[in-house]
């Protein structure tokens, strides 16, 4: 086992996890860090954050909810600064495509002094199979505020392997990986496609962002992630990101993971089957 640790913040969640296995599977030394874990990580109250860097040498940083809400870009520069005090010698970002905050919380990144790796991804496969859209596609209709706006969805496996590199690689310090699929899709080709190889009937069906919005509510769902996805659906899903990009090639030297064979593999394990 190798003696430098590296630190997963979100080491739970769909990138975090990947990153935690690969890295656990090369002998490194994990440490994971989220509002779960002993000493706990939680980015909304940084008084336990120096205790979770103790020893640090490396980290993978993945923000909750998004780079994008308010009070990112200061968290994220707390972070670099209780990093570069502690000797952390390289940070790796997953921040998000199309997103003016993100950016921001990039540059205070790039000026922290520490060596860093930017991952800035387009929307994950895996919204449809474990988190966002999983029960909608369970119920065989899925419901969302978008038309036929195409996004070129990206695999969290491909993140992994970049973040992963990046950490235990030389070559990568200092870059910024603009990273997509292979394709671009609208979301009504993506239940498709889950549709067809699943042999289940499930729509997509498009609403109103304000008729959306006005469910949320009535769900009771907490007002500031109704702001988040009011902006994604809205700003970041304006059109802006309809074009695919070569970052995981340039990171990996392999093209990215296709959204059809996410779909088989994901298919076999039997989440998509109807719950009813
Ligand atoms: N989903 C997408 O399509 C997409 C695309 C581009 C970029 N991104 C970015 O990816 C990041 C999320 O990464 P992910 O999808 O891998 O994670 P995720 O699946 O959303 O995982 C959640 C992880 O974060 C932890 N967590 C939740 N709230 C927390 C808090 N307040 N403080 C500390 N930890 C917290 C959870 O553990 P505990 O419950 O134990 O705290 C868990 O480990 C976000 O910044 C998002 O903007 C997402």
């Amino acid at each position: 086992m190798s003696s430098e640790t590296i630190l997963i913040l979100g080491g739970s969640g769909k990138t975090g996890r990947r990153v935690v296995g690969r890295l656990t599977a090369k002998g490194k030394q994990v440490r994971l860090a989220s509002r779960s874990t002993v000493p706990a990580f939680d980015w909304t109250d940084p008084s336990g954050w120096t205790a979770v860097l103790e020893g640090v040498d490396a980290a993978y940083v993945s923000y909750q909810p998004d780079l994008s809400v308010p009070g990112a870009v200061e968290a994220i520069g707390t972070l670099c600064r209780l990093a570069a005090e502690k000797g952390v010698k390289h940070l790796v970002l997953l921040s998000g495509r199309g997103e003016d905050e993100a950016l921001a919380a990039e540059e205070t990144l790039k000026h922290s002094g520490v060596a860093y790796t930017i991952i800035r991804a387009s929307w994950f496969f895996q919204n449809f199979s474990e988190t966002f859209f999983l029960e909608g596609i369970q119920s065989g209709e899925l419901v969302l505020p978008v038309g036929n706006v195409k996004e070129p969805f990206i695999d969290a496996d491909d993140i992994a392997d970049i973040a992963v590199a990046a950490l235990t690689e030389p070559g990568h310090a200092g870059k910024t990986y603009e990273v997509t699929g292979p394709r671009l899709l609208t979301f009504g080709d993506a239940v498709a496609e889950i549709a067809r190889q699943t042999g289940r009937d499930i729509r997509f069906t498009t609403v109103d962002i304000g008729d959306y919005v006005a469910m949320l509510e009535q769900e009771q769902i907490p007002a500031d992630y109704i702001w988040l996805i009011r902006y994604l659906f809205t700003s970041v899903l304006d059109g802006r990101n309809e074009t695919t990009t070569d970052g995981v090639a340039q990171a990996l030297g392999r093209p990215p993971r296709d959204f059809a064979d996410y779909v088989r593999e994901t298919a076999a394990t039997g989440v998509w089957e109807d719950l009813k």
